[in-house]
């Protein structure tokens, strides 16, 4: 076990884990940030989804060891009230469906808002290829990232 400080949604959280400790694991079981969510464990679904340092990042395969001192921001951190342009949309759309994967399908959408403010659907499609819904709710995210994208 070793000592970490982290940089988790504009505040520091200092905790003891493994190095090789996912930060999915840190995010839901020590700070009770659950909106990241576990899907395959594997890096192959998306659920789990949060930006490292703005860059979307699974968190399921990332050691907490190569989090140190950098940014981290989930879901809980993406907005003050749950009102980023993202949110909004996606409830004035209904986009979620069982909802279990939407919190990394947002999270994907607003690292490529960040670099592309108005995104075409070729460039949805490519940024958020790697975030599954077993729900299919793909069009819907899609309006719902052009609807923020207004
Ligand atoms: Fe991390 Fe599936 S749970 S990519």
């Amino acid at each position: 076990m070793s000592q970490y400080t982290l940089n988790i949604n504009g505040g520091t959280q200092t905790l003891n884990a493994g190095p090789e400790t996912p930060l999915l694991w840190i995010l839901r079981d020590s700070l009770m940030l659950v909106g990241s969510k576990f899907g395959c464990g594997i890096g192959q679904c998306g659920a789990c989804t949060v930006h490292l340092d703005g860059m979307p990042t699974r968190s399921c395969i990332t050691p907490v060891s190569e989090v140190a001192g950098r940014q981290v921001t989930t879901i809980e951190g993406l907005s003050e009230n749950g009102d980023h342009p993202l949110q909004r949309a996606w409830q004035e759309l209904d986009v979620p469906q069982c909802g279990y994967c939407q919190a990394g399908q947002i999270m994907s959408a607003a690292a490529l808002l960040k670099k592309s403010p108005h995104p075409s659907d070729s460039e949805i499609d490519a940024a958020l290829d790697g975030n599954l819904c077993r729900c299919g709710t793909y069009l819907r995210i899609r309006a719902g990232i052009h609807r923020a994208a207004e």
